[in-house]
């Protein structure tokens, strides 16, 4: 299988090939190379032809020479891995994982010590990474930077969002490389504090098209115990280098041999629909570290969140401010009237789940704490213990097991994340002790150790050290303003669902998301795992709730359904209300009949920026599930049925916009239509102006 292919001397452009590597189905090729100075450069093609050209290869490392220039090859080797594994949960059952690999082990002249490089050539991709042996003399060190570039053939349509290293939630802006101005790239109001790091600043994934078609994601795999990569563009060479949030102190990364950095991910195809299908970020993530699974479960839940989103209810249960933690007699305090997290609002929404087959009620603001949790940079905000007097965990805790639905732990940690982890065996000792068995993290503000960042070691180590300290109390894991998911699901599969993009929220308080957002989210924030989107939302225009709003969700109603389907999480929320739902109950049906879990997905048709068309099976069932999105433009979509076993006929459900529908006028008009087709069906469907398409076949 493998075809090695050793060319030694061979010199291009004054480097030294010392290796080339092809791709298991010999698309992909691969070459390394040093420089007469002993600098290592890589390079990608695909078919032939340039994705990545001499780019160049390194680690600087504080107080030492480091892994720069001045390297010599002490040893190289190949192999080559072909396995299939089963994901815990997933968008297809079983995850085909085969590559070439070829290892380089470099010296430094000087200092020899050594560092291997790692490559990986799927038929997808390439992914590598940096690999340190502990040595007599290299056991502690820390890097402050990496010479990693990729340079491009031209320059390319970009789909980016700003370099920030405290704040993923952006809009994405689509422009040419060399117009990437990472201060232009709000575009929309936010809330978060932007921390754009420089002009030429952006976020992986960073998705891109050439102008002969070919698609490049540049994104990162395993990000564990090392910063976020971001990349700053260098608009006349169109190539990128890499950006690192530095520490308290400026540094970016402690190690300790022996050790290894995230694996740097470069996806290419020629049809935007393989990139979505790529399994190349998973695949380069370790299997799993929890041996019992069985707990972990994908699910639809409910909960108190939209309405205090549309300020219908307060997470405070009183107007009182400037509170210290542990000083309050609660049973005192003067209630606002207005706290949506009620004992008896709560049995309201367990009451909706248990009628309507959700498993799970999210409950925001039951704790104490929520009178001045935000922008104040304080350290002890919440206990996650304390819940406030309206709100009794006992008896919820009866009443939801009598109804056969469990409530959604809320862990807001205001950033505070030393007071999240003082806290944390206590807080998940409460969750079990009261029936929890999921939780939804959050780090709004400003990280507390201060000077930490969203994106930088010490919180990415955070992020994980929750995950694996629920593992060991069997809670799964949602997390919200965290770093985004970089295929770590595998490894811990029990971090079932993330935000860590601008999720639906935003449509409720600010300009929001743009039509086109939605069809950019599968190539970007959700390469790397499930996204806690939070789609449903049937009242898309907020004037409902407050005379005179601006704000709306900008689609039709039957698009927030096909997003079920087109944003993969195992983890979806039927977001509004249970009101706006029983408004709707026909629509409603396809959010309760729509699976999480899947047997296998197939991208019909993708564009990033333009439309989405993906079919999958849910797990175990001969079901299917379709979603079509468009963004502002309409579309027609031509949808064949060939995906479905021959020679059977199934009932399929449409859920189409409604004549004279779109996104700002008439969003919530939409039809619904039951059809028989077969493997040979096709079916053209009409999309509105930031439209969708919905289908369950049985
Ligand atoms: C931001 C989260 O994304 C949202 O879901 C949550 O309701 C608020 N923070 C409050 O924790
Ligand atoms: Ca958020």
């Amino acid at each position: 299988m493998l075809k090695k292919i050793l060319m030694l001397m061979i010199v291009v452009n004054g480097l030294i090939i010392s290796q080339a590597l092809k791709s298991p189905d010999g698309r992909l090729e691969f070459d390394f190379m040093m420089s007469k100075g002993g600098i290592p450069y890589y390079t990608l093609k695909l078919d032939k032809e340039y994705v990545i050209k001499e780019s160049a290869l390194g680690i600087m490392i504080k107080d030492d020479p480091g892994f720069i220039d001045e390297l010599a090859i002490v040893s190289t080797q190949n192999s080559n891995f072909d396995e299939t594994w089963q994901p815990v949960l997933g968008e297809q059952k079983e995850i085909r994982n085969n590559y070439n690999q070829f290892t380089v082990t470099l010296q430094n002249i000087d200092t020899k010590k050594e560092m291997s490089i790692v490559f990986r050539l799927f038929n997808d991709g390439l992914g590598f990474r940096y690999e340190f042996p502990k040595m007599e003399n290299q056991r502690y060190f820390t890097i402050m930077g990496e010479k990693t570039e990729f340079r491009l053939t031209g320059d390319h349509k970009t789909f980016w969002i700003p370099g920030d290293f405290d704040s993923n939630e952006y809009p994405y802006m689509t422009s040419k490389l060399s117009e990437v101005d990472a201060e232009k790239g709000q575009g929309f109001f936010e809330i978060s504090t932007r921390r754009i790091i420089a002009h030429n600043a952006v976020q992986t994934p960073l998705m891109m098209k050439s102008d002969n078609g070919v698609y490049i994601n540049i994104f990162e795999a395993a990000v564990t115990n090392y910063p976020v990569m971001h990349l700053l563009v260098d608009k006349s060479e169109f190539s990128l280098k890499t950006a690192f949030a530095p520490d308290a102190v400026g540094n970016i990364a402690y190690m300790q041999a022996p050790c290894s950095t995230p694996w740097r991910t470069i996806i290419v195809s020629k049809k935007a629909e393989n990139i979505l299908t790529s399994r190349m970020v998973l695949n380069l993530n370790e299997p799993s570290k929890i041996s019992d699974v069985s707990w972990i479960k994908g699910q639809k839940y409910v909960g108190i969140w939209w309405e205090l989103h549309v300020n219908k209810s307060s997470w405070n249960y009183s107007d009182i401010n400037n509170i210290k933690l542990g000083e309050i007699d609660w049973s005192k305090v003067k209630p606002n009237g207005r706290h949506g997290a009620t004992t008896e609002r709560t049995k309201y929404y367990i009451d909706f789940a248990a009628k309507n087959g959700f498993a799970g009620v999210l409950v925001e603001g039951w704790n104490v704490g929520w009178e001045d949790w935000f922008g104040n940079w304080k350290e002890n905000v919440f206990d996650f213990v304390t819940p406030y007097p309206d709100f009794d965990v006992k008896e919820l805790q009866r009443y939801a097991a009598s109804k056969g639905v469990k409530l959604i732990m809320h862990h807001e940690t205001s950033a505070s994340a030393t007071n999240y982890e003082r806290r944390l065996d206590e807080a998940f000792r409460f969750m079990k002790d009261n029936g929890y068995d999921a939780v939804k993290t959050g780090y709004v503000g400003r990280i507390i150790p201060r000077g930490e960042m969203h994106d930088g070691q010490w919180m990415v180590s955070h992020y994980f050290r929750v995950a694996e300290k629920a593992a060991q109390y069997k809670i799964m894991v949602n997390s919200h303003e965290s770093s985004r998911p970089t295929g770590q699901s595998r490894t811990w599969p029990n971090w079932i669902s993330a935000e860590a993009a601008r999720g639906n929220e935003f449509n409720g308080w600010s300009r929001g998301n743009p039509p086109e957002h939605e069809t950019i989210l599968p190539f970007t924030r959700i390469m790397g795992g499930g996204m806690d989107y939070t789609p449903g939302i049937f009242q898309t225009k907020m004037d409902y709730y407050t005379t005179g709003s601006k704000f709306q969700v900008h689609t039709t109603l039957v698009k927030q359904l096909a997003l079920y389907v087109t944003m993969y999480s195992p983890l979806q929320m039927a977001a509004d209300l249970p009101e706006n739902y029983e408004r709707f109950p026909d629509a409603f049906q396809f959010i309760k009949d729509v699976a999480v879990d899947w047997d296998d997905t197939e991208v019909l048709s993708a564009e990033p920026g333009d439309y989405l068309l993906i079919a999958r099976k849910a797990k175990g069932i001969n079901e299917w599930f379709i979603g079509g999105i468009t963004d502002e433009n309409e579309r027609e979509m031509e949808i064949a049925f060939d995906f479905l076993p021959k020679g059977t006929s199934f009932t399929a459900k449409f859920y189409m916009d409604g004549d004279g529908a779109s996104w700002d006028e008439n969003p919530m008009l939409y039809k619904i239509e039951t059809k028989t087709v077969t493997s040979e069906s096709k079916i053209k469907v009409k999309l509105a102006r930031s439209g969708g398409v919905a289908i369950s076949i049985k």
